[in-house]
């Protein structure tokens, strides 16, 4: 329907607001793009050696996948508000602003099945933590948290949220690629950790 497209165009525009990118300039620290991975995330931003910005990245990437379903969710209904959700990633990882080069979406995906289905939200968050506890790597764990959430929002709600999941856990992916290439050559980073 013409709502769901509202919600799709909505989302996309609210997730396109590069925080991290913006947080840093803000501060001082230069262009995030310029240092380490070059990613606009928390992960990167922690690479600057500032924490609290680091986390304030994490909670507003994280925070307009929310706002986004949650809006489009409370304006339109429950379609609405799982379009609203893959705009909001769209947008985080393709934003107009940044000539379609954003970042690689794990903070907002999270974010967004916290709104969605807190459950789905919570095993994903758990499962990130879990593994970075094990492993110390970020994109790792990004990995895994992004590929277990489309099953639980399947086996937890419906074929709809799973095959959405699905989608997105695809373009998180494929952001990660270059993540996916070091980790195969041992060469990724661990949290907080320049090289
Ligand atoms: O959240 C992005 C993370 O999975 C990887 O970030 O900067 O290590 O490429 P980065």
């Amino acid at each position: 329907t013409l709502y769901t497209l509202v919600a799709l165009v909505g989302g996309y525009l609210v997730g396109s607001i590069p925080f991290g990118l913006l947080l840093t300039k803000a501060a001082g620290l230069g262009d995030i793009r310029a240092i380490g991975s070059g990613n606009i995330g928390a992960t990167n931003v922690l690479r600057t050696g500032n924490k609290p910005l680091a986390a304030a990245t994490l909670l507003l990437d994280g925070g307009k996948g929310a706002v986004a379903v949650l809006l489009a969710g409370w304006l339109y209904g429950a379609d609405a508000a799982l379009a609203a959700g893959l705009g909001a990633v769209l947008g985080h990882l393709f934003p107009v602003w940044l000539k379609f080069n954003g970042g690689k979406g794990v903070a907002t995906t999270l974010g967004v099945w916290l709104a969605l289905a807190w459950p789905v939200g919570l095993i994903a968050i758990a499962t990130w933590i879990l593994t970075a506890l094990v492993t110390r790597i970020s994109s790792l764990s990004a990995l895994v948290a992004i590929a277990v959430s489309p099953i639980a929002a399947w086996v937890l709600l419906d074929v709809r949220y799973g095959v959405v999941g699905i989608l997105i856990a695809a373009l998180v992916y494929i952001r990660h690629h270059e993540n996916i290439r070091r980790l195969l050559s041992g060469t990724e980073p661990k949290i907080g950790k320049k090289k």
